[in-house]
């Protein structure tokens, strides 16, 4: 086996294009950032001290803070991660009820697990296998039927860029008495270009996490938590909000990992005007060369960051997310952020050159000749193509990932996750599990969002579709290879 360092040497040194986080994409002249040993210190004296910061990380926050229009804001050096587990404690107490996006990260279920708290679950629509937007209304009719809500925790944008409407939101928590959390990790770049979504942040909500190093030049694991400004701010109880941070942190904060956010920051306030156009133009001529693809289409959402790129082969195709992604790495080099079932996610940020769009593009179109050369190849006749098609629609009803979503709304949890993790829990054949307990979460990561959670009762239609994302060659986290699950 490599050594670690030796193997990133040797990928800093190949032709791998990243599509992927960190949002620095290893573009040495946007991150400019002198030699890190030198560098590399912790809390001494002259340097402040990011649990009780007065001094130079003080002042770096408050730049960042008026940067967002916060009321303020907290440097994480524990990825967003951090700032979630303590959003979410800070505004419940032990065995509180909550209202919770099912798309959220498992950071936020991790919150759920610590604080007892009870979930009751918000389920954004999908649509071809893609998590869309929480729909106010139904944070309306939430907030209503649970009186006893604490907090209302929401992801917007999503992993494939999808925004909710912040505002809205924000409005109605406050309405039935709560904050408002929002996971914005995948939306630091947000609010500082035309073209790109509004940061919640000035759209109402109370608190805001950012991922500083998915969607900026910025070192892995570095985030922003902010505060935002309220006419009324008694939803946030700071103190408390500070206890948890410095639980979920490092005594020990990388220095270079803080400056990096600072450096990040600055690179945006002094060149994020030319930049951000920049890279828009970039993705206008990108949509423009890759429009007319016969197999892969790559759909522009309406409320959605523009920075993401969703590619979909085409189901007549016969080809999935996961081949599309072996292709991308293996015969173009292309590492991709992520693959599902239906298709693979291309992150993209103001680090990424030009030759690397050219490099995805002129990629896209070569799969695309290939599929029609397949496709020729085939010669199939006019009934056979009709009952392929057939069958894909069967296919669509029975199997697709946009069941998954309708099926999950079905899953009854039994007991809450802290019991059911908690719990001795056994080893069970998947296809046997249906009607148990589940003692883990089941997810594909990334993107990481739970399937099933702990607590929840497995059903046939779930089991389903956990086979089939495992027969797609997909890793589905929480399975074992012998189609294990842990029940209690
Ligand atoms: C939607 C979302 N929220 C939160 C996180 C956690 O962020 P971090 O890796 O910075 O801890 C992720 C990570 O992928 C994510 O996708």
């Amino acid at each position: 086996m490599k050594k670690l360092y030796d193997a990133l040497s040797e990928y800093a040194e190949s032709d791998v294009y990243p599509f992927h986080m960190p949002g620095h994409k290893r573009n040495l002249e946007i991150c400019r950032m002198g030699e890190p040993y030198r560098m590399d210190i912790t809390e001494i004296d002259g340097f402040d001290n990011l649990h009780d910061a007065k001094g130079i990380l003080k002042n770096a926050m408050d730049t960042a803070s008026h940067m967002y229009d916060a009321q303020e804001t907290f440097f994480l050096v524990n990825g967003s991660s951090s700032g979630i587990l303590s959003a979410v404690l800070a505004c419940t107490k032990e065995g509180d009820e909550i209202l919770i996006a099912r798309n959220c990260h498992k950071s936020a279920y991790h919150a759920l697990y610590l604080g007892n708290l009870i979930p009751h679950y918000l389920y954004p629509e999908e649509k071809n296998g893609i998590s869309m937007e929480i729909s106010p209304e139904d944070v309306e009719a939430a907030l209503k039927q649970y009186p006893k809500v604490r907090a209302v925790v929401i992801v917007s944008p999503t992993y494939e860029g999808i925004v909710s409407d912040i505002q809205r939101i924000a409005k109605l928590a406050h309405k039935y008495g709560c904050p408002l959390i929002v996971d914005e990790a995948h939306g630091a770049h947000f609010g500082f270009a035309k073209g790109f979504p509004e940061t919640a942040v000035r759209l109402g909500a109370d608190l805001v996490i950012q991922s500083v190093h998915k969607t900026l030049p910025s070192f892995t694991q570095t985030a922003l938590l902010h505060i935002g400004k309220q006419e009324q701010n008694s939803w946030i109880d700071r103190e408390r909000l500070c206890r948890f941070l410095s639980i979920f942190q490092t005594s020990s904060p990388s220095y270079l990992l803080m400056a990096g956010i600072e450096k990040s920051l600055e690179l945006v306030e002094k060149e994020g005007k030319f930049l951000f156009p920049q890279l828009l133009e970039k993705i206008g001529i990108f949509r423009q060369r890759t429009k007319n693809l016969k197999y892969l289409s790559i759909p522009e959402f309406a409320h959605a960051d523009p920075s993401k790129l969703v590619i979909f082969p085409d189901r007549n195709s016969g080809k999935n997310g996961h081949w599309l992604y072996r292709e991308l790495l293996d015969r173009y080099h292309l590492q991709m952020e992520m693959e599902s079932m239906e298709y693979v996610l291309a992150m993209t940020s103001i680090a990424d050159t030009k030759e690397g769009f050219e490099r995805l593009a002129e990629a896209l179109e070569e799969i695309d000749q290939t599929l029609e050369t397949e496709k020729e190849n085939l010669k199939e006749t006019k009934e056979r193509e009709k009952k392929e098609r057939e069958g894909n629609e069967k296919k669509k009803d029975s199997g697709s990932v946009f069941d998954r979503m309708q099926e999950m709304k079905k899953l009854t949890a039994v007991v809450t996750i802290r019991q059911a993790l908690d719990s001795q829990k056994k080893s069970c054949p998947l296809k046997e599990a249906e009607g148990l307990i589940s003692a883990d979460y089941i997810y594909l990561y990334p993107p990481g969002i739970p399937l099933i959670v702990p607590g929840e009762q497995f059903t046939k239609e779930l089991i389903f579709i956990l086979e089939k994302e495992r027969k797609a060659g997909l890793e589905v986290k929480g399975v074992s290879e012998k189609e294990m699950v842990f029940v209690i």
